[in-house]
């Protein structure tokens, strides 16, 4: 049922602090990744790998995104993500003690179940799998399975499984940094970050009735842009993603420096552009592209936290403040305000939001 919410949609947006604890609970202690978090030989695997290859499609294809931006900054471990779809026609270079890895909620989407087998008899390492049904085809036929404890996501749109796939990477991320002796303090830093990440998530919650102003004026226009840099580029692309597929707007996710090598083109005063803007190394640049737009005329809607919203809370009309989380979490937090704004949207719009047009929400067929 829906417990009282208009949506499956809005359910699964509300439930992911409990699904982030659930998800991170019995294997997080202190600073430390329980080691049956994955199988039994997952520790003599995750201590030879020496390349991570990430396939998956859609939203979860965004997880493994954010996640190689973890993995080679924290763990030096060389990772490469790719689309499933692509991947499985392609002739990959698979290098000695590489690890394969799938990302998928429902794990029965066709072309990430047809890259894992063609990975089984490929040469690797392993074949590991976070994904949120147990006992489905990709959980029975990879080597090791570690499950994202979301509960039951009925919504088309993708939206606690993300972020629960993203807990497991950052727990993943951390395991490999233990296995590494990653300065310890480090280790600590993140863990810290983790288990604060449901109340932080909560935070982001409280902010609806803010991301509904940027809802009404969004849901007049045809098209939308959206940015960011580093680890919050792939959220730019969820943005865009959540946004077109439930309101049927026309939506761009960029990293922030390539606005100037062609979509600049587009930027005039009807175009909205939402820009995902953290206090990070990259806060600067963003800045820069932020007013590349403004001079352009183009209408700004900015997520922010305390510290990056001092130098552009007097340039930029549409602005939100979240809770600063710490640059290893951030990129969960700042993905679940632009799912609210999508789902604004296309209420405002009047589309079938936990059902859009002409998706399925497993996708069994190629
Ligand atoms: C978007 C969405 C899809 C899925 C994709 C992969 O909101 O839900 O893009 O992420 O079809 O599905 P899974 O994760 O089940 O493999």
């Amino acid at each position: 049922t829906k417990d009282g919410y208009a949506h499956y949609m809005l359910k699964e947006i509300h439930e992911q602090p409990i699904a982030v604890a659930n998800t991170i609970a019995d294997r997080l202690f202190n600073d430390a990744i329980a080691d049956d978090f994955i199988g039994a030989d997952a520790r003599e695997i995750l201590s030879q790998t020496k390349q991570i290859h990430i396939v998956a499609c859609g939203t979860s294809y965004h997880a493994g995104m954010v996640a190689r931006y973890w993995l080679e900054a924290i763990t030096q471990i060389p990772t490469q993500v790719e689309i499933a779809s692509e991947y499985r026609y392609r002739k990959p270079v698979i290098p000695a003690n590489t690890l394969f890895l799938t990302i998928s909620q429902s794990g029965e989407t066709a072309d990430s179940l047809a890259a894992l087998r063609f990975a089984k008899k490929a040469g690797y390492l392993a074949t590991f799998a976070v994904c949120n049904v147990a006992n489905s085809t990709l959980d029975r036929e990879s080597d090791e399975c570690i499950l994202t404890h979301a509960g039951p996501e009925i919504g088309v749109a993708s939206t606690k499984a993300l972020t629960t796939q993203l807990a497991v990477m950052a727990l993943l991320t951390l395991k490999l940094a233990e296995l590494r002796d990653v300065d310890i303090k480090v280790r600590k830093n993140l863990a810290k970050q983790l288990r604060t990440l449901p109340g932080i998530i909560n935070q982001s919650l409280l902010l609806n009735n803010q991301i509904k102003v940027f809802a009404e004026q969004i849901v007049q226009r045809d098209h939308a842009l959206f940015l960011g840099r580093g680890v919050h580029y792939p959220i730019a692309l969820e943005g865009a993603l959540k946004l077109k597929e439930i309101s049927y707007i026309h939506a761009e996710g960029y990293p922030a420096g390539e606005l100037k090598h062609g979509p600049l083109a587009l930027v005039d005063d009807k175009m909205p552009v939402i820009a995902v803007c953290p206090n990070d190394e990259l806060l600067e640049k963003l800045e820069s592209n932020i007013e590349e737009v403004r001079a352009r005329g183009g209408e700004l809607y900015v997520f922010v936290d305390h510290k990056s919203q001092h130098g552009l809370k007097d340039r930029v009309p549409y602005l939100i403040e979240m809770e600063a989380s710490g640059s290893f979490t951030s990129p969960i937090v700042f993905n679940v305000p632009l799912q609210l704004l999508s789902y604004h949207v296309a209420v405002l719009r009047g589309t079938d939001v936990d059902q859009p047009r002409n998706l399925a929400k497993s996708v069994t067929v190629e």
